[in-house]
């Protein structure tokens, strides 16, 4: 079986990954020249694919596991779920994964008590005041994940791992 998206046997080109698109960008007659990413950006574009796409995957993936094998119920109705969308194990495609909710919402929750990247941060571009607080230019403003995830004000028991708070 191929990457989810492709048909099995499909060839190579017609993979619907990152590499296959920017290669796709290179040679594509529709866009100008200019457009299309030069050998050095595609390896450039690749090497942070690699970085920022490996271990915020896996640790996610790791604590979805954790969360299943320590809320049966939740596995249960997920396994249910899955079952349902793919009868008879039948291969997993986008347009299948898109339908699953149960899943989605077990992926935010996941996400949500466990941030794998628990802050961001943005510098400031002009002198601004928000809710009285006067934050000057070029001042390094962090939101932080985590912490939102964990505020009662937003989520209430929100160390409780519960996928229907969503709904
Ligand atoms: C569970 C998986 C992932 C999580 C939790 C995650 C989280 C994040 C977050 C929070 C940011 C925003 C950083 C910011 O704006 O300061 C970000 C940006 C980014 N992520 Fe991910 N990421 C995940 C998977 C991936 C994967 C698989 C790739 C690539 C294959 C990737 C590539 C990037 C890139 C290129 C950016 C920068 C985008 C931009 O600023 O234009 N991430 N990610």
């Amino acid at each position: 079986m191929g990457p989810p998206g492709s048909q099995p046997g499909a060839p190579l080109s017609h993979r619907v990954d990152f590499l296959q698109l920017m290669i796709n960008s290179q040679n594509s007659k529709d866009t100008e020249p200019y457009k299309g990413l030069s050998d050095l950006e595609l390896v450039a574009q690749s090497i942070i694919f690699i970085f920022a796409g490996y271990d915020t995957t896996s640790s996610t993936l790791s604590f979805i596991i954790y969360t299943l094998a320590t809320h049966p119920e939740v596995q249960k109705k997920l396994q249910q779920e899955i079952d349902a969308a793919l009868p008879n194990k039948a291969p997993v495609t986008y347009d299948v994964l898109f339908e699953m909710e149960y899943l989605d919402m077990v992926v935010n929750e996941t996400l949500r008590l466990y941030p794998v990247i628990e802050r961001i941060v943005r510098v400031c571009k002009k002198d601004v005041e928000i809710n009285g607080v006067f934050i000057p230019k070029g001042t390094v403003v962090a939101v932080p994940i985590y912490s939102l995830h964990q505020n009662p004000k937003y989520w209430p028991e929100p160390e409780k791992f519960s996928p229907e708070r969503s709904l």
